[in-house]
């Protein structure tokens, strides 16, 4: 499929009728529907689609730099960039395609610009995959192909589409230290018991569990996120004024949304040349970074 400015679509289905849709705009899905036709990720009705603006919903692949901690411009360019269909995807070992409809994308050194900011070659492969059961799983692996050692930061910005923010409760970061993106970074401890919101909340939860859970009571629905390799996890709710500041996002929109990220934000992934980004120091581990929706 095509969107309006002509930037290639994948739609992935599974047997039962849930389904995902991925733009290379970005290599970015853009919706995760159940078997009845409930989507689960939020995009805005005023989201910019036209490359290379960045798309307000869905999950945008923040690479390889996070929020403005770097030289590059917001988020890193890999949201910004066409991706392109691998046709022969490297084996990976400890996946299992029974049952699952998937698609594989690889975004590759970057343009002669971009070659000028962020001098090093790479290829970023993705593989999103939907399971029988409508899991959703995004596998991410970068290789350093270039002469000299690079580093990065990644986050999937995943917006989730919810009821009402007031009314949500986010499990799993409770006693973990974060680092209050409204307050130049500083670093606090969490203190309470499940995160509610009722202000504008950024912030980048540290060494987070591999599993955090997203409760929507209206909706009856609970989103879980399990991640492996990715220790941070962004909480990001623009709350009404910074709503109206963004021209890509409706006034009353951000009520119906939540970003939980998976993430490496706080320590920066170094890979040597010929290195591939190993999500897990076991070497025993398939090299791999696993944002999955049960
Ligand atoms: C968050 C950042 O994760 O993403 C925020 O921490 C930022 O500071 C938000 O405003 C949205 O970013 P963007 O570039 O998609 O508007």
């Amino acid at each position: 499929v095509k969107d309006k400015n002509g930037t290639d679509q994948i739609l992935l289905q599974n047997p039962k009728g849930a389904s995902v849709k991925i733009s290379l705009h970005g290599g970015q899905v853009l919706s995760w529907k159940t078997e009845k036709g409930d989507e689960l990720l939020f995009t805005s009705s005023k989201a910019n689609l036209k490359p290379p603006h960045p798309v307000r919903g869905g999950i945008p692949i923040c690479f390889p730099q996070f929020g403005t901690r770097g030289s590059l411009e917001q988020h890193g360019f890999a949201r910004n960039k066409i991706w392109l269909v691998e046709n022969n995807p490297p084996a990976l070992p400890s996946f299992d395609p029974t049952g699952k409809a998937y698609v594989d994308l690889v975004l590759k050194s970057s343009d002669e610009d971009t070659m000028r900011i962020w001098p090093f070659s790479f290829e970023f492969h993705l593989r999103v995959s939907l399971a029988l059961d409508g899991n959703l799983t995004l596998i991410s692996r970068v290789r350093n192909i270039n002469s000299k050692p690079f580093s990065f930061a990644i986050a999937y910005h995943t917006y989730f589409s919810i009821s009402d923010i007031s009314e949500v409760r986010l499990e799993g970061l409770e006693t973990l230290d974060y680092l209050d993106n409204m307050r130049d970074r500083e670093r606090f401890t969490e203190q309470g018991d499940a995160l509610t919101f009722e202000s504008e909340i950024d912030r980048v939860y540290l060494n987070s569990k591999d599993v955090v859970a997203v409760f929507d009571h209206e909706r009856k629905r609970t989103f879980l996120i399990r991640k492996e390799g990715l220790p941070d996890v962004v909480v990001w709710n623009p709350w009404e004024k910074k709503a109206r500041a963004l021209t890509d996002l409706g006034d009353d929109e951000y009520k119906h949304m939540l970003c939980v990220d998976g993430a490496a934000i706080e320590k920066p992934i170094t890979l040597k040349p010929g290195e591939e980004w190993t999500a897990n120091s076991d070497p025993l581990e398939d090299k791999r970074a696993l944002l999955e929706f049960l």
